[in-house]
């Protein structure tokens, strides 16, 4: 695993990048992949970040999320972040929701295609998911979605915890 500081300099390093379309992202989180399997998950809040921190971790103790590293708390052009490290794990749906907008606003049709024939074939395993998560750590996990989804050992596994 990488540093605290070798992070802090990651952060810095991606600092025009955060919450552009030029790194993944959804609607809390900005995700910076480092190597050897491992990645940054940047938020704006405090809360947010120590919120999906501790539950990532906790989940990571069933195999139900990807593990965990350090929190820490980053500086760049004036501005705060609160970020931590996580295991990288192969996503669903490559294609971040967030970005898949129409004009008007929405999902693109391309987009809602795609997203619905993810969930009629993993359905049963995301129920299972959310069960499971729900009577290990007594974790709602709401935005079960394939942007949100992983997997890891050919299981699916949470990997959105904002
Ligand atoms: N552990 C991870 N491994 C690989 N990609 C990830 C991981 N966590 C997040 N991502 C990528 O970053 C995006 C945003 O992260 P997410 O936790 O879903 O944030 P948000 O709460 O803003 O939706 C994801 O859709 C995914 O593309
Ligand atoms: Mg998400």
């Amino acid at each position: 695993m990488f540093s605290v500081a070798e992070s802090v300099q990651a952060v810095e390093k991606n600092g025009d990048k955060l919450f552009t379309k030029e790194l993944p992202r959804g609607r809390h989180c900005s995700f910076i992949k480092l190597s050897d399997g491992w990645g940054l998950k940047v938020y704006l809040r405090k809360d947010q970040r120590d919120d999906a921190h501790l539950h990532q971790t906790r989940a990571a103790v069933h195999g139900l999320g990807p593990e965990t590293g350090p929190a820490f708390d980053v500086k760049v052009n004036e501005k705060d972040y609160f970020v931590y490290t996580t295991e990288v794990v192969e996503t669903v749906y490559q294609g971040c929701y967030f970005y898949q907008v129409a004009p008007g606003g929405g999902e693109s049709s391309e987009a809602h295609t795609q997203r619905v024939a993810l969930i009629d074939k993993w359905q049963e395993e995301a129920d299972e998911l959310k069960a499971e998560l729900d009577t290990t750590i007594g974790w709602d996990f709401k935005d079960s979605f394939p942007s949100n989804w992983g997997l890891k050992n050919g299981q699916l596994i949470c990997i959105d915890f904002s």
